[in-house]
């Protein structure tokens, strides 16, 4: 029996919650969330489509109970607030950290060996907050956004070239915030370099499209997006399950790759029944780099925030 813990029932986890049932890769999915019978009625409706979209997956909801969660094999953590327009990832700290903080002592309570997802906002410095509250291996917490910006760049370059995302091939690094860093020199289309296809001011849009991507959809629905975040992460579950050994953009704790140290950041890994099997550094010329750096300086700036609020040990 293997089971799936998503928690918190908004959006973005009653969609990771849905699309990890339809993929048929887990028995069980259990949805949790504060609210009283919120996510009760959310599972009560997904497993009412299983017979409609032939699944089998079992879908419970609970209201905060950590019981029933036990033994998930991985946990995705969605709990806190989203974005409102005009906000940026990073007002949501000092509300989100608490939320953060109390949900990964519960979930490494009664799932001590799960791969832990994390997917709230300020997404890596909630990552960094996890891992310092769950107290388990780097590579066991990791936080999910690169998948994501990188599934916005593929659909806009798509677009742009009127072909399907699926032939696209995109990396991005960096924060999950306005500095990320797209890279277009690691960017093709079956294997053809998309410079050769697109002009660079028209690469420069895209790219400027892609690190404002979330904020995008903020503006236009009034909230944060939820149908490509629940997706991506529902991919790393599972990538996780299925021991994929595949290549993913996530957020994950540098310990001197990237001659970084002590934070969660957006890089290229191997995703496998381990987590985060390892880190891949790829060769950055002298923008990337730079990027890569300012990137970097601005998701230190928020952990000193977190820092300073004192609610890590
Ligand atoms: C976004 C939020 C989930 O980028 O961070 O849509």
């Amino acid at each position: 029996m293997r089971k799936v813990s998503v928690i918190g029932a908004g959006n973005v986890g009653a969609t990771c919650a849905n699309v990890i049932a339809r993929k048929n890769i887990v028995n069980d999915v259990v949805l949790l969330d504060i609210k009283s019978g919120v996510a009760e009625g959310k599972a009560l409706d997904m497993w009412q489509t299983s017979s409609v979209d032939f699944f089998h997956t079992r879908v419970r909801g609970v209201t905060n109970d950590y019981e029933a969660t036990k033994d998930s094999a991985v946990v995705v953590i969605t709990s806190g607030l989203p974005r409102k327009p005009g906000m940026s990832r990073d007002d949501l700290i000092s509300t989100n950290a608490k939320i953060v903080k109390d949900v990964t002592e519960n979930v490494v309570k009664y799932s001590p060996d799960a791969i832990i997802i994390i997917v709230s906002n300020p997404l890596d410095v909630m990552a960094y907050t996890a891992f310092m509250t769950a107290k388990k291996p780097k590579n066991e917490v990791i936080g999910m956004a690169g998948i994501l910006d990188s599934s916005r760049y593929k659909a806009f370059l798509a677009d742009e070239l009127n072909i399907s995302p699926n032939c696209i091939h995109g990396l991005l690094l960096g924060g999950h915030g306005d500095t990320m860093v797209p890279l277009p020199r690691y960017t093709s289309v079956a294997g053809i370099p998309v410079q050769q296809l697109i002009p660079k001011e028209k690469l420069d849009i895209i790219i400027e499209r892609t690190r404002k991507g979330g904020g995008e959809l903020v503006e236009l629905m009034g909230t944060s997006a939820w149908y490509a975040p629940g997706a991506a992460a529902a991919q790393m579950v599972e990538a996780v399950l299925q021991d994929q050994q595949c290549f993913y953009p996530v957020a994950a704790y540098l310990d001197g790759e990237y001659g970084l140290n002590d934070l969660y950041l957006g890089v290229p890994i191997i995703l496998g029944r381990n987590g985060i099997e390892r880190i891949v550094e790829i060769d950055l010329n002298k923008e990337e780099r730079d990027m890569l750096d300012k990137s970097a300086a601005s998701v230190k700036e928020t952990l000193k925030t977190l820092k300073n609020l004192n609610i890590l040990d």
